[in-house]
């Protein structure tokens, strides 16, 4: 048992946080961007300088007409304006392969089979104005989540009354909580601490206070809570005796019935 829980604290290499996916994303675009800018304005630059009107007009000079259009059929200027469209598409479908591969995996997360078994599903419920969440053993809390660092966390986000979109910048997690259906995102926290958790859909009057926290914690520190929050939660509700007498209610009868999609070692015995 604790071996397994060992063996589990290890994030799989390809497991990265949304933020980090983001971050390469604006890296990779601002890097190119720039590149890019430098090089076409430098040219354009160099161009207007060489041919500046400096009062020697120039006989054989072909100029362009007005309503004229490039044709590109002379020597240099075809190879230029063949190299420069040539050079933009390359660019562009480029950064488009490569961003739609990257938003792919932000919007599913890690795949697999760890990620199948290592993983903690959190029900998220925006009500007029604060946020609750249900944890896969019954657990249910009110503004604060906690979760154990570097666990792939599986939110299924819903309303309560009307729109409202949960959000936490530091984490580059953002999804709609609409009454009636559920919006599923993900996140892995890296290093413990406390992230701000907004509202992103203007709700109502008290819409700027529908703030929460997420808290990151140590992975024991994380159990220990977890299962005396767990046992809190079998002793609050109506005790089912169980047939052997034991008086501890069965988790199962406060999960969802999806208890095989979570975690083995988190959950409560
Ligand atoms: Cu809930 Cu804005």
């Amino acid at each position: 048992m604790l071996d397994s829980l060992a063996l589990a604290h290890q994030v799989p290499e390809d497991w990265r946080a949304q933020a980090e996916v983001f971050n390469e994303l604006f890296f990779v675009f601002l890097v190119v961007g720039t590149l890019v800018g430098v090089v076409v304005v430098s040219y354009t630059l160099y161009n207007a300088y060489k041919n500046r009107d400096d009062g020697q007009g120039r006989e054989e000079f072909d100029a362009p007409q007005l309503g004229e259009l490039p044709t590109g059929q002379e020597g240099g200027k075809s190879s230029k304006l063949f190299l420069s469209f040539g050079l933009s598409a390359i660019i562009v479908i480029s950064l488009v392969v490569y961003s739609y591969g990257l938003l792919l995996y932000v919007e599913q997360g890690p795949s697999g089979d760890v990620a199948d078994e290592q993983n903690m599903e959190v029900d998220v419920t925006g009500i007029q104005f604060i946020w609750q969440y249900e944890y896969p053993n019954g657990v249910e809390t009110t503004g604060t989540m906690r979760v154990p660092r570097g666990e792939l966390i599986r939110l299924a986000v819903t309303s309560g009354d009307v729109w409202h979109n949960f959000g936490v910048p530091d984490l580059r997690v953002k999804t709609d909580a609409i009454p009636g259906e559920y919006s599923h995102t993900w996140f892995i926290a890296n290093e413990t601490g406390s992230y701000t958790i907004k509202c992103y859909e203007l709700c109502g009057s008290g819409h700027s206070d529908m703030t929460g926290e997420i808290v990151v914690m140590e992975q024991e520190e994380f159990d220990e809570w977890y299962e005396s929050a767990g046992a809190n939660v079998t002793e609050e509700s109506t005790p089912t005796p169980t047939p052997g007498g034991h008086g501890e209610a069965s988790v199962s009868t406060v999960g969802d019935g999806s208890a095989s999609a979570h975690r083995a070692g988190v959950a409560a015995r």
